[in-house]
């Protein structure tokens, strides 16, 4: 017997769709552009000088002014949000993380510093978490059983936000993962007439290795114990849906999903409960195991990159926060 067209169940060819890349491009569900990114930016407590980091090949740490210098350049590749990562001045962490709270501090300065300079052009963002300002390296403050208490920590994180705001900040984004944080950040905001300051909640985030690169960065790796008993288990995922919709009860306005690649699930499950916009982060780990493959010559670097990029939107998140950003736009990868 010939093998025949029709004898085909259905007569369906879904290859007719793949044909050509005109056509592909024609049937072509899910897109990622400069938009929907936002760039990273590790800041040193100085007005010029950069650093290393060994292990993310391509990120530098910047002081006041080299960021400048970087920022206006991704402008120029279509980059418009930012969000900033400080580190406080040597010798001066402590158990509460007094550094974080400094009117004066790495991030008011650099916040004031990129909005003097761009204004609206430029969405400025900032992580609020106390571990890279506390001496003992944790996301809250930690009592002398060595445990982190949850609502002493509320106030630090709603006095860091208020700060940020105050030097001018678009949106605060709380990563440490104390209940009710997003609600004491609001309220905060808003009894200082903040109302428009935004709040992109790190809502889902899993206690993962994937951040080890990111510590080394950012020289907030925890002296002792571990993250477990406040970001979330990696086993469960009904937890994120309940985390994704408390925050979005406490106000927040933007949610995310943290690590994105190996949590694609976590971001197709929270899109489906919330209207908000979502936001997956595409942490440290998983940029540093790409360049590391890449630098190997084991993995086609561009290829990876679109790929990775475009699953995560395809899991249903808005906004990418990543490291590749800038070499994915100015290399055209995307
Ligand atoms: C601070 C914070 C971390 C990251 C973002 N904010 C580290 C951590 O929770 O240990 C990780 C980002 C990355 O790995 O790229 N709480
Ligand atoms: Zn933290």
């Amino acid at each position: 017997m010939t093998n025949h067209p029709t004898s085909l169940p259905g007569r369906e060819r879904p290859r007719r769709l793949r044909r050509t890349g005109a056509i592909r491009d024609l049937v072509s569900e899910t897109m990622v552009g400069s938009d929907n990114l936002i760039m990273p930016h590790f800041v040193l407590p100085t007005e010029t000088g950069t650093g290393e980091i060994p292990s993310m090949p391509g990120i530098l740490k910047n002081g006041i002014k080299p960021l400048l210098d970087q920022v206006e350049n991704d402008l120029g590749l279509g980059i418009k949000t930012v969000m900033l990562f400080g580190t406080p001045e040597e010798g001066t962490k402590d158990p509460v993380g007094s550094p974080a709270v400094d009117s004066n501090g790495t991030v008011p300065r650099a916040v004031k510093a990129l909005k003097e300079r761009f204004g609206k052009d430029l969405i400025v963002m900032t992580d609020v978490c106390l571990c890279a300002y506390t001496d003992h390296g944790h996301c809250g403050v930690v009592n002398n059983n060595g445990v982190i208490e949850n609502d002493p920590s509320l106030k630090h994180l709603a006095d860091m936000a208020r700060v940020h705001a105050d030097a001018g900040a678009d949106f605060v984004g709380p990563s440490d993962m104390m209940d009710g944080r997003v609600q004491a950040i609001r309220d905060e905001l808003d009894a200082r007439g903040h109302n428009d300051v935004g709040i992109i909640s790190y809502s889902v985030k899993y206690a993962s290795a994937y951040y080890g690169p990111f510590r080394d960065a950012a020289d907030s790796s925890p002296s002792g114990g571990t993250r477990e008993s406040y970001q979330m288990d990696f086993r469960n995922s009904r937890e994120a849906v309940r985390e994704a919709l408390l925050d979005e009860a406490e106000g927040a306005d933007i949610l995310m999903v943290k690590p994105a690649l190996a949590y694609l699930d976590i971001i197709k499950d929270v899109k489906t409960v919330t209207q908000l916009p979502l936001a997956a982060y595409n942490v440290s780990g998983e940029y540093s195991a790409v360049k590391a493959a890449a630098e190997r010559g084991w993995l086609d670097e561009a290829r990876v990159v679109r790929e990775n990029l475009i699953a995560m939107r395809r899991a249903g998140a808005d906004i990418l926060i990543t490291y590749h950003a800038r070499e994915a736009l100015k290399q055209g990868w995307l």
